[in-house]
């Protein structure tokens, strides 16, 4: 199993250090790690998406936070500079609120400890970091023992996108259930989505399952509901990057089509998230920013065009499934029908 970190904090001191990530815009060619040792680089990774998926570029986000502090620490201004610095690691992606909500658990380190000098205030920031980045592996694994649960004996299970350690600090929420199921039952099986444009699920999830030793077959975006219809896909689990309060949930694109193919042919459909994915400032998914990423991801493939050139182009980069069509959505807390989730902030 991928037992390393996507992302870590290095240490060089209690007030200084550095993130190290997975790049993983080179999947599955080349396995390397870089290290960001700048706010603006943090924000560069995410957009970039050397770091992807939601849990992962929340953890990203407070590394950001905590380097701006440390660029910071001789500044008069410390405090509004770390602001700015947190206003603008949070632009880097709309949609998966796991960002915001690691800047805004810095910022309230911030806020609480506003007094005290700006060196302890940076250690502060970056042992809050290093607690965020540890709690992540710790609640995936809650989410793969809870999840696990719903995955039949002998079953093959359909995901789309990659909701895995790479999505993460390690074992990933929808491939963590997946894992905690395939612990009890080797006998389990995966149909992953290619997951056009990017191949998340071509390119990382294939490569985080086959070295696991899990059975795993590829297939691209438009077979899905073939294979259900033949009785050859029993549940399906995803990841999210933003939960309304009613159940809503946004992930990566395609996931909408997924849920109404497996509505039709009866099949479960589970979203798999931390309650960090849960927005309770919003009501419903209408309210949720749909990231529109560059033409050229659905234009070429490894940088060679595939269409006609000048052809008209909308890159949506996430859709929002329907809380009606969403079986139950599996947190670190256990398993809530989507009109239920709420509760989880009572
Ligand atoms: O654009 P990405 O690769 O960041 O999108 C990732 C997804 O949609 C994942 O399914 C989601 O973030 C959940 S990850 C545990």
């Amino acid at each position: 199993m991928l037992e390393e970190k996507t992302i870590e904090w290095i240490e060089i001191s209690k007030y200084n250090g550095f993130s190290r990530m997975i790049d993983q815009t080179l999947l599955p060619l080349e396995y390397k790690k870089v290290d960001i040792k700048s706010s603006k680089d943090i924000y560069n990774a995410i957009k970039t998406m050397i770091v992807r998926g939601a849990p992962a570029i929340g953890i990203a986000g407070a590394h950001g936070v905590a380097l701006g502090a440390i660029e910071n620490i001789e500044s008069e201004n410390f405090i509004d500079e770390i602001k700015n610095t947190a206003k603008y690691i949070n632009s880097s992606r709309p949609t998966a609120v796991n960002l915001n909500w690691a800047i805004n658990e810095q910022l309230k380190i911030l806020e609480e400890n506003k007094e005290k000098s700006n060196r302890e205030i940076t250690e502060l920031l970056i042992q809050n970091a290093v607690k965020l980045e540890n709690e992540d592996i710790e609640i995936n694994k809650k989410i793969g023992e809870h999840g696990s649960a719903v995955i039949p004996k002998g079953a093959t299970v359909l995901t789309h996108c990659n909701a895995g350690a790479l999505a993460t600090v390690g074992w990933g929420t929808a491939l963590g259930v997946i894992r905690s199921a395939y612990l009890k039952d080797k006998t389990i099986k995966v149909f992953a989505d290619e997951t056009r444009p990017r191949l998340q699920g071509a390119k990382l999830t294939t490569y985080e399952l086959t070295r696991d030793g899990i059975d795993t077959t590829l297939i691209s975006d438009n077979m899905s509901a073939y294979f259900m219809k033949k009785n050859m896909i029993d549940v399906v689990v995803t990841g999210a990057d933003r939960i309304a309060l009613n159940g809503d949930s946004a992930n990566k694109i395609g996931t909408y089509l997924l849920a109404i193919s497996a509505k039709y042919h009866n099949i479960p459909f589970y979203i798999c998230a931390p309650k960090s994915t849960i927005d309770p400032d919003i009501k419903s998914g209408e309210e949720i920013v749909i990231e529109l990423r560059s033409k050229e991801e659905v234009t070429t493939v490894n940088d060679k065009l595939i269409c006609a050139q000048g052809v008209n182009i909308i890159n949506p980069s996430f859709d929002v499934t329907p809380a009606e069509l969403i079986t139950g959505i599996i947190t670190e807390y256990g398993i809530f029908k989507p009109n239920e989730i709420y509760k989880l902030f009572e």
